[in-house]
């Protein structure tokens, strides 16, 4: 299979989706699974415009109590080695769904992060945005340091479009890469699993890691079943060294 599809040269490009599984080992819960965060939580109640409007200190919790879920956690094997992936390749991007910061911690640089970030807080009012790093948040809800209106979680929402530019980012380097990684997501969610097939569109080879099938696998020219922290270095190890 491996000859069959090649080895990427590190003067092609290479795109990596990524989503919560990759994070899994590093014991940031996932959304779907049996412990999945939407199992035990209702989406609508927490992640929502309406549900920020109707009870922002709810929604403020459940976001703090994430922030301090992902401080007490360390990026895994596989975050360690897209950082290792991105000092070979010329042109190396990490496009993520996760809002963790665990690419970014563990010390990857070219990281999109499609749907917001834990770490960022934007004003509900005038559209400020800003990082904080601050565990715990002092008590109440943050506010706008410009304009003292209500600030939320600058993560997007169910129901609510993804940022611009970075959605355009997103496309034009899945539409422009000779390989594209994808792991740990159950490639469920619009529009972050369209991108494999913009990049399966121009004939990049696409290699799925993941714990079980996905509706992409049929897509995928290779599919490497099992924990990403185990299945992703040993991966890079035999490209690396044959
Ligand atoms: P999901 O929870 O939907 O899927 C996690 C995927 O990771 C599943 O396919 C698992 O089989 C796989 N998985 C779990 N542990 C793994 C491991 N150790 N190694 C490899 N694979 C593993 O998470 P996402 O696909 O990221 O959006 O979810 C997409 C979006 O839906 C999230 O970004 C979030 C959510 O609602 C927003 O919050 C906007
Ligand atoms: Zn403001």
């Amino acid at each position: 299979m491996q000859n069959e599809l090649g080895t990427p040269e590190y003067t092609q490009s290479m795109v990596v989706l990524t989503g919560a599984g990759i994070s899994a080992e590093s014991g940031v819960p996932t959304y779907r699974g049996t412990e999945g965060l939407w199992r035990n939580h209702c989406p609508q109640d927490l992640a929502t415009p309406g549900a920020f409007s109707r009870d922002p200190d709810l929604v403020w919790d459940f976001y703090k109590w994430r922030r301090e879920l992902v401080t007490s956690c360390e990026p895994n094997l596989a975050h360690l080695t897209l950082v290792e992936m991105e000092k070979q390749f010329e042109n190396f991007f990490i496009i993520t769904q996760n809002v963790d910061g665990l690419h970014q911690r563990a010390g990857s640089k070219n990281v999109l992060e499609l749907h917001g970030s834990l770490w960022k807080i934007k004003c509900t009012q005038c559209g400020d945005r800003w990082q904080d790093f601050q565990i715990p948040l002092p008590a109440g809800n943050p506010i706008c340091p410009s304009c003292g209106s209500l600030a939320r979680p600058d993560v997007v929402w169910f129901g609510e479009p993804l940022e611009r530019d970075i959605l355009e980012q997103a496309h034009a380097l899945s539409a422009s890469a000779d390989w594209m990684l994808v792991v740990g997501t159950s490639a469920s969610i619009q529009p972050a699993n369209i991108l494999p097939l913009i990049a399966r569109e121009v004939g990049a080879r696409i290699i799925e890691i993941n714990l079980e099938p996905t509706p992409l696998s049929a897509e995928a020219s290779l599919t490497l079943k099992g924990p990403a922290g185990e299945v992703l270095p040993s991966w890079w190890d035999r490209i690396r060294h044959g």
